[in-house]
């Protein structure tokens, strides 16, 4: 299977050149005595020297490499990411909207969305999904949140950015809701490779998506993905990539995306295929155990779920899922997250039957273990959210105006200047900007009383303008 840029740069090492440029490392002949064994990998840390083209302004391998991405994500155009999801969300906001503007976006997206917006000048409008009470979930809003919103403000929303899937790998009912559809897919890179997974926003309208392909393919931190539903748009991509990219992208970063697709490319399907037994048989024997998963058949109609993610409901058997974590992290097995309600595992093709077998294991000696510890764990009854206040400021006047602590009770009528988010539901109750009204301050007090974490609120304080 073809990688062109994997070859460009196999190429060069038979050409035996003796690097007189950067890095400094000089293709591995001098490492931190911790890196020498890893001496043959940095002989492709390489720099923009001929044949190896320039991501900037692509016309050789990186070209060639971006253009079979394109092909195997169905996108438009795709560009290799070298700093993260968080720079291809910058680059989509900054190519699709202006100073000023106002955009629909979940309530609890990532935040590098935010901070998007912070640097673009552009405007949030918070739409918030439905909730599931029972495993205390929030879920990423679709079509319909969307809709109804754009409908009450009319055409005051330049554009949409949704979140498809989400951590828990929970994707909404989508369609194209706007001309502008920018979909944070950082967690779904995985999906164009077997048919059993959900769609990928390239199929449900999205102008521009992002993967955050080191999140779940076989690639080193932070190697992403942006991709184009419009190939129109690439010079405006392009143009704000190297804006928010490093002007020295990591070869071994760009050749990992070009080797990783032409992998999956080739073995995708069966390996996805021989995963999804491995989990079937994980999830079976959970069930055996007398514990829960997250299955699809759990969210409203439309939404799907990612089966390569685990979300086990440890609170059913009466375990927190924050306790059953540390239990494993103990015994060797890490998992992605916890809440109080569960344990969150995230798998892939690199997990063998031998792997999945050993925590099917330790999953059986955990609920013995726990046994003595186990009690009856109702999902925190909330009482409903106050209605929330709209923006006084934008995120961009918080971001550069003056701060201060307050106790809570002298905040009342404050603007907020940092986000105030009750876990659960990890759903902001309070985002910069807002007014802290007396209904939403006794909301967090009552939360408080009820032993409920809330990020942005330290010692009984939190952060306002001045
Ligand atoms: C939903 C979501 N979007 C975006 C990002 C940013 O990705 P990255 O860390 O690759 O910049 C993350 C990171 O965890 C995320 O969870």
């Amino acid at each position: 299977m073809a990688q062109p840029l994997v070859e460009a740069l196999q190429k060069k090492l038979t050409e035996n050149c003796y690097p007189f440029h950067m890095p400094g490392h000089k293709q591995g002949r001098l490492l931190p005595l911790f890196l020498e064994p890893f001496q043959g990998l940095f002989a492709f840390d390489l720099t923009e020297i001929p044949g190896l083209d320039n991501l900037y302004r692509p016309g050789g391998p990186i070209k060639e490499a971006q253009e079979k991405a394109a092909l195997t994500f169905g996108a438009a155009a795709t560009f290799f990411l070298v700093n993260g999801a968080t720079a291809g969300l910058q680059a989509a906001i900054l190519a699709s909207f202006c100073p000023g503007e106002k955009v629909a976006l979940p309530r609890n997206c990532h935040r590098s969305i935010l901070g998007a917006l912070v640097l673009a000048g552009v405007e949030p409008v918070y739409v918030t999904g439905p909730y599931l009470p029972e495993l205390a979930l929030p879920l990423p809003p679709g079509e319909k949140e969307f809709t109804s919103l754009l409908n009450h403000y009319k055409k005051e929303i330049s554009g949409v950015i949704a979140v498809d899937p989400d951590y828990f790998g929970i994707s909404p009912p989508l369609r194209k809701v706007g001309e502008k559809q920018i979909v944070d897919a950082a967690h779904g890179a995985h999906f164009p490779f077997h048919p059993s997974f959900p769609p990928h926003p390239g199929e449900k309208g999205a102008l521009f998506w992002v993967h955050g392909a080191h999140k779940t393919l076989p690639v080193p931190t932070p190697a992403a993905l942006l991709h184009l539903g419009d190939s129109r748009k690439k010079e405006d991509a392009l143009r704000a990539l190297a804006l928010v990219q490093t002007s020295s992208p990591s070869y071994l970063l760009m050749a990992a995306l070009d080797g990783a697709r032409a992998l999956l490319e080739e073995k995708g399907e069966k390996l996805y295929s021989e995963l999804a037994e491995r989990v079937h048989e994980l999830k079976e024997f959970i069930r055996r155990l007398g514990l829960r998963c997250l299955e699809e058949e759990d969210l409203p109609a439309g939404y799907r779920l990612d089966w390569s993610r685990l979300y086990l409901i440890t609170a059913d058997a009466g375990i927190c899922g924050t306790r059953a974590a540390a239990w494993l992290a103990e015994k060797g097995f890490q998992a992605e997250i916890a809440n109080a309600g569960g344990v969150l595992f995230i798998f892939s093709p690199a997990d063998s039957r031998e792997d999945m077998g050993r925590l099917a294991a330790v999953l059986e000696e955990m609920m013995f273990s726990l046994e003595r510890e186990k009690r009856s764990l109702p999902a925190p009854s909330l009482p409903p959210v106050p209605s929330l206040s709209r923006p006084l400021l934008s995120l961009r006047e918080v971001w550069f105006g003056p701060r201060r602590r307050l106790s809570l009770r002298e905040a009342t009528g404050k603007i907020c200047a940092s986000f105030v988010v009750p876990y659960p539901p990890g759903v902001p109750v309070l985002c910069p900007g807002e007014e802290i009204t007396p209904q939403i301050l006794d909301y967090l007090e009552y939360l408080q009383k009820e032993g409920i974490p809330v990020a942005g609120v330290e010692d009984n304080t939190i952060e306002v303008t001045e």
